[in-house]
C-alpha cells in the first residue's frame, strides 16, 4: 500500500498563517498541493505570503481574521466553505505569548490569552465542523507548556493545556466520521513569538536542550504536514512532541 504525503486540491485552512510556525506551513502545503486559505490577524503581511505563493491563480486565498473574535472565525469559515464546499486540513496556529507574572496578571491579559489561544481554536473548529468530510484532518498547535507549565506564562500554559484537552475529545468524537484529530507541541522555535526570550534566556534554554539549539518553523510544519496527510491515517488524539528533546515523558 502506497500512502501519499501530497494535498494535492486539498482545502487547507491554516490561522496565524503570516506568523514563523504558519507561514512554514503554509509554504510546504503549497508546495504539495494544497488549495490555501491563510488567515491572520496581520492583513498585510497574509497578503503578501499569499502572493509569493502564487496567489488565487495557484488556488491560495488570504484573508484578515482575529481570532479573539467568532464572527471574524465565521467569516473565514464561509470564505473557506466557498471554495469547494469541503475543508480537508485545518491548522488553527494563531496564538499570543505574552510574559506576565502572577500577580500582575490582569483579568483582561487572562482573559485575551485563552480567549485568542483556546477559544479561538473551539470557534474555528465547531465553525469548520459542518465542512469536515471523512478524511479530514485537524493539527492544533499546543505547546511544552501545555504539558509541563510556564513560569510567568501561566495564561498561556493554561490556554494550550486546554488546546490538548481539546484535541482528544474532538478525537473522541470525530473518530466515527472518519476525521482524525491530532495536536504538535513544540518546544522553542525560532519565530518572532520567541524573538524577546532568545535574546534574554536563550542560551540558558539550549544549555538545557539535547540538541543544543532552537527549532526551525520548518521542522515543526513537516510534523504537521505529516499529522495532516494520509500517511497519518491511524494516528488519532495524539500529540507529537518537537522539541530537540528539551521536554521527555519518563
Ligand atoms: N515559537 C515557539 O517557540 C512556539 C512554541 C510552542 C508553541 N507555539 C505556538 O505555535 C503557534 C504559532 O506561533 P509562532 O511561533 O509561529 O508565532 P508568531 O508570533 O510568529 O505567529 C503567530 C501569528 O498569529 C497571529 N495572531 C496573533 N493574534 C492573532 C489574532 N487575534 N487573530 C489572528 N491571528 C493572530 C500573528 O499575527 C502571527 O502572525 C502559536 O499558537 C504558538 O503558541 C510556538
Amino acid at each position: 500500500m502506497e500512502i501519499e504525503q501530497d494535498f494535492a486540491q486539498r482545502v487547507v485552512v491554516i490561522t496565524g498563517a503570516a506568523g514563523g510556525i504558519g507561514r512554514a506551513t503554509a509554504r510546504l502545503m503549497a508546495a504539495r498541493g494544497a488549495w490555501l486559505v491563510l488567515a491572520d490577524a496581520d492583513e498585510y503581511a497574509v497578503d503578501r505570503l499569499a502572493d509569493e505563493l502564487g496567489g488565487i491563480s495557484s488556488g491560495v486565498l488570504a484573508t484578515h481574521h482575529d481570532a479573539a473574535d467568532a464572527t471574524s472565525t465565521a467569516a473565514l469559515i464561509a470564505l473557506a466553505a466557498s471554495v469547494d464546499q469541503r475543508i480537508d486540513v485545518i491548522v488553527p496556529s494563531a496564538g499570543i505569548y505574552p510574559e506576565s507574572g502572577l500577580e500582575e496578571t490582569t483579568d483582561e491579559l487572562w482573559s485575551r490569552v485563552l480567549t485568542i489561544n483556546l477559544d479561538g481554536v473551539f470557534h474555528l473548529l465547531r465553525d469548520a465542523s459542518p465542512y469536515l468530510t471523512a478524511g479530514s484532518s485537524i493539527v492544533t498547535v499546543a505547546s511544552v507548556a501545555g504539558h509541563r507549565g510556564s513560569a510567568r506564562h501561566a495564561h498561556y500554559a493554561a490556554s494550550k493545556a486546554g488546546v490538548l484537552s481539546l484535541t482528544r475529545s474532538l478525537a473522541w468524537e470525530l473518530g466515527p466520521r472518519r476525521i482524525r484529530v491530532n495536536a504538535v507541541s513544540p518546544g522553542l522555535i525560532e519565530t518572532p513569538m520567541t524573538e524577546q526570550l532568545m535574546a534574554t534566556r536563550g542560551e540558558a534554554a539550549i544549555a538545557a536542550t539535547p540538541l543544543g539549539r532552537f527549532g526551525k518553523p520548518e521542522e515543526v510544519a513537516a510534523v504537521i504536514a505529516f499529522l495532516a496527510s494520509d500517511a497519518a491515517g491511524f494516528i488519532t488524539g495524539e500529540h507529537v512532541h518537537v522539541n530537540g528533546g528539551w521536554f521527555m515523558a519518563g
